[in-house]
Parts: C-alpha cells; sequence; structure tokens
C-alpha cells in the first residue's frame, strides 16, 4: 500500500515518537511482545507532551495550574480516573481524560511521578 510504504520511509521524529505510542497501544490490543523500556519511554514522553500546554513543560506549572511533576502515580492514576467517569467534577479534565485508557493513564502517571517539581 502506497500509504504505508511513503510512512516508512518518512524518518521524521514526529512519526517516529507517533509510532513508537501506537507500537504500545498495538501490543496491548493485539497481544505482541511487550515494548521495550525504551519505547515506553518515549510513549510517555508523548503522551506526557499533551499535557504541557496547560500544566507547564515536563509537568512544571509556573503556578495557576496543578503541578504534575514529581505527582505520586497511584494518585493520578485514580485522579484521571475519577476525571473520566465523572466522580471528580471538573471543567475540562473530565473531557480529556475520557480520551486515555487505562494503560496509557498508568504510563502517564509513571513518567510525571518520577519527574521533580524543580528541575
Ligand atoms: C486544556 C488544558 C489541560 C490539559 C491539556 C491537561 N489538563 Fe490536567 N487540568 C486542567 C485543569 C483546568 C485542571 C483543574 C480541573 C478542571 O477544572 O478540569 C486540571 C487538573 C488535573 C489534575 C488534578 C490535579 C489536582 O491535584 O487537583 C491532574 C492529575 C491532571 N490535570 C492531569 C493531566 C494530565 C495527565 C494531562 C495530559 C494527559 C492533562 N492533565 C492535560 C487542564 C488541562
Amino acid at each position: 500500500m502506497q500509504a504505508t510504504q511513503s510512512m516508512r520511509r518518512c524518518n521524521s521524529s514526529v512519526l517516529v515518537l507517533a509510532m513508537a505510542a501506537l507500537t504500545v497501544q498495538a501490543a496491548h490490543a493485539q497481544s505482541a511482545p511487550a515494548p521495550s523500556a525504551a519505547e515506553s519511554a518515549i510513549a510517555a514522553r508523548v503522551l506526557a507532551s499533551t499535557c504541557a500546554n496547560c500544566h507547564g513543560m515536563d509537568g512544571r506549572s509556573a503556578g495557576g495550574m496543578p503541578m504534575l511533576a514529581g505527582y505520586p502515580r497511584d494518585a493520578m492514576v485514580s485522579t484521571m480516573q475519577a476525571f473520566r467517569s465523572g466522580q471528580r467534577p471538573a471543567t475540562i479534565m473530565h473531557q480529556l481524560a475520557k480520551g486515555y485508557t487505562d494503560d496509557q493513564i498508568a504510563l502517564v502517571a509513571e513518567h510525571f511521578s518520577r519527574l521533580k517539581a524543580l528541575p
């Protein structure tokens, strides 16, 4: 298929990162071999980058928004699940959280928990 071939030839870092994220999803969907630690780390950073617009680069908020860097993993997982289910009311996070699977939430929560609030 032509689209697939041109994607293989394309070596932009954005596509590489996106493919890594998709690889993680596909691995879970098709019970393929688990992604390597490096693939998971890249996928986590791709997911976390979507939070940066509001919560700051690497989850380091300049104030006014909750700090995600250093947020305890289990607390983030349960908070995101509470947003997703509507159990925790929100202005925006209840909508955003619906776009993430349990695995993606766990991955991004693990990522932020390892970051220090101050670089
Ligand atoms: C469009 C802006 C926006 C984006 C993007 C965004 N958030 Fe949020 N986030 C908010 C707002 C606003 C709140 C406060 C709750 C509310 O009103 O939705 C919040 C609250 C939270 C909280 C609760 C913090 C606390 O202790 O009260 C967590 C956890 C969180 N966000 C995680 C994330 C993660 C993880 C991502 C990326 C996957 C993300 N957010 C992306 C705007 C955003």
